[in-house]
């Protein structure tokens, strides 16, 4: 025990020792001659810096990205870091003493042209309190806006999801009787379409959910135990998310097989709507595609396809998931059945995709990427593919065309994103590539003989 109490501080070590390299990666907000500025302090306090790095803003992020390396004392950098807080508003995203961290990548993409996208599935940690609308705070027109109790519930899920990271069990949660009730509610509604509504996909997963993962009327699943399930099933998982985050962060994600999920759940006054995403659109409407094989490869390619695309491709990509992943239609033999995760998650819309009334269209990505969609009522069209291997074939083809100088590969041993932009590259892959030919080559061979 100590004997004083002891103010706690992250930069409350020992202020003289020296140390080796520091990385400092910090945040400000945009404005002309911002990197100037943030240099000024360093020198201010003497400190020298060896290494620079800056990455612009992002749409809807006003905020430059800045990564430094500089060699002083702790005593003298955490003055510097209290000069950046309170001088320029600074956000400071890390700081860490010794050789360039992995979480250093966060600004050290070789293609520096491109728009900054994660590396490591460490790097979505960034994108926690990134968030455009709602999160803690509610709108005007939110059906829980006026409710006291459910905003403090609300506050306490987007706490969860602003201090989860990489590698930690998603926090379990006391789901209230009401918010059970709300549930169940939605659910058996839903439940009664499914039969003829949803796909065969969705028919064959949602049984297993109900025994494996507790998919019942009286009872809400947790976030941690659906995680699980996935990563056994097809190696996604969930990580909780406070709110909206931006079209570019969502789907970089995909790229790593891990899905952002709302953990909070509608107001219960209109258990049958919501104007943003729940806990029952997520486990309901998601989940069960993205134990499906062919539907988790298909989900990957869009985050793939979508890192360091420029806007206008994102812009098309998150239209072509909206009429797929959200609002896609498939056929099977030879009736319409819905598998986008907006119909499965609403009884109203479930009904009217599957009537005479809205247009049914050929998924194209082409044509699909750039048709305006509405987000407040039900959707007018809809588009139709014959399997998920179908729409990921025609999403591979049409993102041939974006423009940037590489090809990103996702490690499943090491969670990282790499970059195929060199012969070498190349042909370590093309060598992995026989490897597992072989392989094949020997079980055929095996299963002939
Ligand atoms: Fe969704």
């Amino acid at each position: 025990m100590d004997a004083k109490p002891r103010k706690e501080s992250a930069h409350d070590e020992d202020r003289s020792a020296a140390t080796g390299p520091t990385n400092i990666i910090f945040s400000v907000k945009e404005e002309v001659g911002a990197l100037a500025k943030a240099l000024k302090l360093f020198e201010t306090k003497g400190v020298n810096l060896t290494h620079i790095e800056s990455r612009p803003p992002r749409k809807n992020d006003r905020q430059y990205e800045f990564y430094v390396t500089c060699q002083c004392t702790n005593g003298v950098i955490n003055d510097v870091v209290e000069l950046l807080k309170t001088e320029m508003g600074a956000t400071v995203l890390q700081l860490s003493h010794g050789k360039k961290t992995a979480d250093a990548s966060l600004l050290t993409n070789e293609i520096s042209s491109s728009p900054w996208f994660p590396r490591t599935i460490r790097d979505l940690d960034h994108f926690a309190k990134q968030i455009l609308s709602y999160g803690a705070e509610l709108d005007s027109k939110h059906p829980g806006f006026t409710d006291e109790t459910y905003r403090v519930r609300r506050k306490q899920f987007a706490e969860i999801a602003y201090n989860y990271k990489h590698g930690q069990p998603i926090p379990r949660v006391d789901y209230t009787e009401q918010e059970i009730k709300t549930w169940g509610t939605i659910l058996r509604h839903l439940m009664d379409l499914y039969p003829t509504h949803a796909c065969r996909e969705f028919n064959r997963i949602f049984p297993i959910l109900q025994e494996q993962c507790g998919f019942q009327e009286d009872k809400i699943p947790q976030l941690e135990d659906v995680s699980q399930f996935l990563q056994r099933s097809t190696g996604w998982r969930i990580r909780p998310v406070a709110g909206f985050l931006t079209p570019r962060d969502f789907l970089a994600g995909f790229a790593f097989r891990v899905f952002h999920a709302t953990q909070y759940i509608r107001h219960w006054s209109q258990p049958l709507f919501t104007p943003e995403p729940d806990i029952c659109h997520e486990l309901i409407g998601h989940v069960p595609f993205l134990a499906d094989p062919s539907f988790a490869r298909f989900s990957q390619e869009v985050g793939l396809a979508s890192l360091g695309a420029p806007d206008d491709w994102i812009e098309k990509l998150v239209t072509c998931y909206w009429f797929t992943v959200e609002f896609g239609l498939c056929r099977q033999d030879g009736q319409l059945k819905a598998y986008g995760a907006g119909l499965l998650s609403s009884f109203g819309e479930l009904k009217y995709c599957l009537s005479d009334n809205p247009e049914i269209r050929e998924f194209d990505p082409e044509k699909t990427g750039i048709q305006p969609y509405t987000i407040t009522e039900y959707q007018p069209i809809y588009y139709v593919t014959e399997s998920f291997e179908d729409a990921k074939s025609k999403l591979q083809k049409f993102c041939d065309q974006i423009p940037r100088p590489f090809v990103p590969k996702y490690n499943p041993y090491t969670l990282e994103v790499e970059i195929l932009d060199n012969k070498d590259k190349i042909f370590n892959h093309a060598a992995k590539l026989k490897d597992d030919l072989e392989i094949l080559s020997e079980a055929l061979s095996r299963l002939c003989a």
